[in-house]
């Protein structure tokens, strides 16, 4: 919280006034028209959330003092707003028109975004009509792009997400993990003729993707791929042309970015060239257009209609008032399956910390654990504690209304449930209706008070639900832009900045070190417990 007058101790004492939501639905029949929102294509229902009229006030007056405004106003603005590494944060530029002006250092970034477009667009249909070969003119059956975190994530899910429009005739696969069996695996019965590697990293210097990198080469030039020919099975994606030089990338196969597009954003940039690839570069431009919708939604409406800020003060008030340590993510549609993993970095990476901004320990709690995985899987995993437990997290469903086949019987199945999910969650069951239930099904009193207390649910846990009409490139990019500008505002109000990652360091560091006490058995200064699992390696390998 920044300037507000009202304190988070005002806010707790507000929502702990709020009736249950059964109630709240009971006696208000505008509720669901007050709480649900719709733009670019989306529809967010928050109406079963433990918020009434007063707390909602109360959340767009923190919002409203808060610096939520100034901090989205200034990211448009192209402002450094990532203040620890001095950036701007202009992911927007990324998928704005032609004609807009983006600036960042006075400088209008759009003819540069554009120029990168078209050079994606030309490299892409010289793969797919078949202009682009292999060293020997085979045409490219596989693309392994290499990549990992902001690298990997949002194309990875993107191309998942959108398998439906997937380009028949190429097989886009992504490696991560430094585990060399994710390389193994992708290459696995690929001819190296054939095969096209994407050698995506903005710096060009994380460890696990460049240790890929160099065993694709060394897979390609022992499968025959002649040295000279390399740079017809590999292209590379970032802003370091001169590292991406040096690992043997002609200029001419750089897709370049720049400083202001955050890892974590960086799907909309050339980093999305797998997404091109599998699905087309007219698909991938509506996935830039169906984003650009929701970044001129939160641009433009009132903080009271505005989507992303309602989901993110939603949140804060499950967090920060309600006590939430997480959030599930149930996407009910197979092909979200990777939703939960990329908002894990696009939310906990940006609004995992813990200082402010003037690098004070903040008085609140920050980002809650984000999880999850598809319902209705999900619902035969975790749902009981989520129903009945005493850890409760409040739940993302999303919903996709055509599914985009004909197999009309499981659709209806699948709605049902995530709608029954959030209905069940909301309503609970007292033990009185339980009791009242085993009676009518035949059971005597005592059978009946002795299960009631287990057939008890306590109702009143919070969910939105997020439902797309249709799950395409424009509605997959009004989803992801949504979570995004969400991530903003919660950063805003938190105070804290969204768009560094200095936690992710220290681990780093400590790791080279013990790949050289791995490499060279060199002892190294640890704690007992990391000396003996290093030593224990040590010895196996030497076995
Ligand atoms: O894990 C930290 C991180 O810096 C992420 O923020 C980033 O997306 C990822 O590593 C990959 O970095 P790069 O694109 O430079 O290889």
């Amino acid at each position: 919280m920044t300037s507000s007058s009202t304190t988070w101790t005002d806010l707790v004492a507000i929502s702990e006034r709020v009736a249950p939501m059964r109630q709240l639905f009971e006696t208000d029949p505008d509720r669901l028209a007050k709480h649900t929102i719709e733009a670019a294509g989306l529809v967010l229902d928050a109406s079963k959330n433990r918020i009434d009229d007063a707390l909602l006030a109360a959340m767009l007056s923190l919002a409203k003092s808060s610096a939520v405004e100034a901090r989205r106003d200034a990211m448009f603005a192209g402002q450094k707003i990532n203040l620890s590494e001095r950036r701007a944060v202009l992911h927007v530029a990324l998928r704005a028109s032609r004609d807009a002006i983006y600036e960042a250092d006075g400088k209008n970034v759009m003819p540069e975004v554009h120029a990168v477009l078209d050079h994606m667009e030309a490299f892409v249909g010289q793969v797919h009509g078949g202009a682009w070969t292999g060293h020997s003119g085979q045409r490219i059956t596989d693309v392994i792009h290499i990549g990992i975190g902001g690298s990997d994530l949002g194309p990875r899910f993107a191309c998942a997400a959108l398998k439906a429009f997937h380009h028949t005739g190429l097989k886009v696969q992504f490696v991560a993990n430094v585990d060399a069996h994710a390389i193994d695996d992708a290459v696995a019965g690929l001819d190296p003729a054939s095969t096209l590697f994407i050698i995506a990293s903005k710096t060009f210097t994380t460890a696990e993707t460049m240790m890929n990198a160099h065993s694709a080469r060394d897979w390609s030039l022992a499968g025959g791929v002649p040295e000279p020919e390399l740079h017809r099975h590999f292209v590379a994606v970032s802003t370091n042309a001169d590292a991406a030089k040096a690992f043997g990338i002609d200029v001419a196969n750089m897709f370049g970015f720049w400083d202001w597009v955050g890892g974590r954003y960086s799907l909309w940039s050339a980093i999305g060239l797998p997404i091109a690839l599998a699905c087309g570069m007219d698909r991938f431009r509506e996935l830039l257009a169906g984003a650009r919708a929701m970044d001129t939604h939160f641009a433009t409406a009132p903080l009271e209609d505005n989507m992303p800020v309602r989901l993110a003060l939603i949140g804060i008030v499950n967090a920060n008032l309600l006590g939430a340590r997480s959030v599930c993510i149930a996407p009910y549609h197979q092909h979200l399956e990777l939703l939960p993993a990329h908002l894990q970095q696009v939310e906990m990476e940006s609004n995992g910390k813990s200082v402010d901004l003037e690098g004070l320990p903040v008085s609140h709690r920050t980002v809650p654990v984000i999880w999850g995985q598809p319902g209705t899987n999900a619902q035969h995993a975790y749902f009981q504690c989520l129903h009945q437990g005493t850890e409760w997290a409040p739940i993302d469903f999303v919903a996709v209304i055509d599914p985009g086949h004909r197999h009309f019987e499981h659709h209806r199945a699948l709605l049902a449930n995530c709608f029954a999910q959030s209905e069940a969650l909301m309503r609970g069951k007292t033990t009185a209706e339980a009791k009242a239930e085993l009676v009518a099904a035949g059971k005597d009193d005592a059978e009946a008070k002795r299960l009631g207390p287990h057939k008890t649910f306590p109702g009143n846990r919070p969910s939105n639900t997020i439902v797309l009409s249709r799950l395409d490139p424009a509605s997959l990019g009004a989803l992801i832009a949504l979570y995004e500008h969400k991530v903003l505002v919660q950063g805003a109000i938190w105070n804290i900045d969204s768009f560094d990652q200095w936690g992710v360091e220290l681990g780093k560091v400590l790791a080279k070190t013990i790949v050289d006490e791995l490499e060279h058995a060199v002892p190294g200064t640890h704690d007992a417990s990391t000396a003996a699992l290093v030593d224990r390696a040590r010895r196996l390998e030497a076995a």
